[in-house]
């Protein structure tokens, strides 16, 4: 008896939560032409309010309008490609704006009271593409309930102290694409530090990294700071980012990886250095990294070698990229003690001329493999033999490759994808040299007589015939059981 009037008083409530949030969430738009050239349209949440292509004077009395409607909420008020290069005090005053854009459109002062009057509901800041000198801190104390804040695309030149400053609930921080150079140790106090997960420091003037202001950031999962003028890191730089999973460090003019330079980053889990030009990887330069780090890109830069000892420690390496390095001899020993892991190893864009006996031979785990553009003549098939059976994708196209049974293993393969219907690489035409001729022919269109085939028998057929005649048998059997059980 209690249960049952517990559970009628349940439903009386849930029912009680439904009608009201139905009535809060039911909104409607004003008359189209009291908010002209502004449209509006009603979503699940709220308003959806655009205005485009005008000015002040229009989005204000159109603001006016909205305000003279009870209970409005807007769920995404969108100001985009106006003439706005002041946000005048108290323009939203008695609106409740949960997502607010101002984009491309010249902003340059935002005034103290613009949005203050907004912060109880205001969730997500849009200030993208406009003429901001300096981060608005006046204007933005109030966001007590901001989790995004996009500022990429301004041209703010410094972050000052205190900058984000009554900022407790923000999440995401985007700066990119702004002129910042100086980055005051205290830019980033008074956000609340249990809080910022993202930040976006990419696209800007940065010479080295703003450690002391990043330091109390431990929070903090992802830190993007490409395309800056970073010339080098040393140890000591992401002390305090105890949190941080991913890295992004690619498109600076970093020239060299330094012993211990990561060691605080024992959570890090995506490293990425491409596009610098950087000739030395220290042996000591992943301590730390060891226990997390499966992503590593480290392609477009001046490596002479693969890094072998320094990757050594890192046993939980899956992403392996050195595309477009210099990078001419592999030692037989290149992947020794950590290319167990590695799913996918791009060395495309070098300058390889031969690949050793057993250089594949630990990568138990490799399905992408690309050797792209290098400078192979031979590519034998005991070299793939051990890796042929995990691999989903090779890419040996772009090599002076030259057709002989070496190859073999190659047509073999691509027939096999035809047959998994599964087209990527057949698509790409891989070519070799027919010697004595000097002409190109597409490998998987070459009879295996002219390739010099003739008499020898390969692994690869030989277990091609052995898989089939097993599958049959297998099948048989289940046939034959199928039949008995019947
Ligand atoms: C920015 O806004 C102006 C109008 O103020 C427009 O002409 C221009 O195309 C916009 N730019 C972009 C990239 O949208
Ligand atoms: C790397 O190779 C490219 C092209 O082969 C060459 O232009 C460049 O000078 C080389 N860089 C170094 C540091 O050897």
């Amino acid at each position: 008896m209690l249960n049952y009037m517990k559970i009628w008083r349940y439903l009386f409530l849930l029912c009680v939560i439904v009608v009201v949030t139905f009535a809060q969430t039911i909104q409607h738009c004003p008359q189209p032409e009291n908010i002209r050239p502004c449209t509006c349209s009603v979503k699940k949440f709220g308003l959806d309010i655009i205005c485009e292509f005008t000015d002040h004077s229009h989005i204000s009395s159109a603001m006016t309008a909205l305000k003279a409607q009870q209970n409005t909420i807007i769920f995404y008020l969108k100001l985009r490609h106006n003439n706005l290069p002041k946000l005048q005090g108290f323009i939203f005053l008695g609106l409740v704006v949960q997502h607010l854009t101002i984009h491309n459109s010249s902003l340059a002062t935002v005034e103290e009271s613009s949005l203050s009057s907004i912060g109880k509901g205001l969730t997500q800041l849009d200030l993208s593409q406009n003429s901001l000198t300096y981060v608005p801190s006046s204007a933005l104390v109030n966001l007590h309930t901001l989790i995004i804040l996009n500022l990429n695309r301004n041209k703010i030149k410094e972050l000052r102290s205190r900058s984000f400053a009554g900022l407790d609930t923000l999440e995401i921080l985007n700066l990119y694409e702004n002129k910042i150079s100086i980055i005051d140790p205290d830019a980033f106090i008074g956000l609340d530090d249990r809080k910022l997960r993202r930040l976006n420091l990419g696209g800007n003037l940065l010479t080295s990294v703003p450690t002391s202001a990043l330091s109390s950031l431990d929070v903090l999962k992802k830190l993007e700071m490409q395309e800056n003028k970073i010339t080098s890191i040393q140890e000591g730089d992401f002390e305090g980012l105890k949190s941080l999973d991913s890295l992004v460090l690619a498109h600076n003019q970093i020239r060299e990886v330094p012993a211990r330079v990561f060691s605080h980053l024992t959570q890090l889990m995506s490293l990425e250095l491409e596009g610098n030009q950087i000739t030395h990887v220290d042996p000591d330069a992943f301590i730390g990294l060891e226990e997390n780090l499966q992503y590593l890109r480290l392609g477009e830069n001046n490596l002479h070698a693969i890094p072998s000892d320094a990757l050594r420690r890192l046993h939980r390496l899956r992403h392996l990229d050195l595309r477009s390095n210099n990078i001419t001899v592999l030692p037989e020993d290149a992947f020794n003690g950590y290319g167990d892991s590695i799913s996918f190893l791009n060395l495309q864009k070098n300058l390889i001329k031969v690949l050793p006996a057993m250089i594949f031979d630990n990568l138990n785990s490799l399905q992408t493999l690309n050797l792209q553009n290098n400078k192979l003549m031979h590519i034998p098939e005991e070299i793939t033999e051990t890796v042929i059976d995990t691999l989903g994708v090779i890419d040996i196209s772009d090599n002076p490759l030259i057709c002989t049974c070496d190859l073999r293993w190659f047509s073999y393969w691509l027939k096999n994808l035809k047959d998994k219907d599964d087209d990527i690489m057949s698509k790409k035409k891989t070519v070799c040299v027919m010697l004595p001729e000097n002409r190109e022919y597409p490998v998987q269109n070459i009879p295996l007589e002219r390739m010099g085939c003739v008499g020898k028998t390969g692994r690869i057929s030989a277990a091609g015939i052995t898989s089939s005649f097993s599958f049959d048998i297998i099948k048989l059997i289940l046939i034959i059981v199928t039949a008995a059980v019947l």
